[in-house]
């Protein structure tokens, strides 16, 4: 079982105007569900601007990301 999850958000795409309201919502239910267990860090490019928003849950993309991707993704990882 992991204890930890690292989601790694671009900043420069995830994080812009037009993805930015779903993203940040999600990342936040996603720490208050799993208190203390979920670390988020914003980067710089993540090499994978042909597919925004870029992010990786424990170094694995999920690029293009949607809020039920990256739910599912820690939860994937959470059960694994
Ligand atoms: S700008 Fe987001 S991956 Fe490059």
């Amino acid at each position: 079982m992991v204890e930890r999850i690292l989601i790694t958000v671009c900043a420069d795409c995830a994080l812009c105007k037009d993805c930015a309201a779903d993203i940040k919502e999600e990342l936040r239910r996603l720490r208050i569900d799993h208190k203390g267990r979920v670390i988020v860090v914003e980067s710089e490019c993540l090499d994978e601007c042909d597919r925004p928003p870029a992010l990786k849950v424990n170094g694995q993309s999920i690029s293009p990301a949607t809020p039920g991707k990256l739910r599912e993704a820690v939860n994937a990882q959470l059960d694994s």
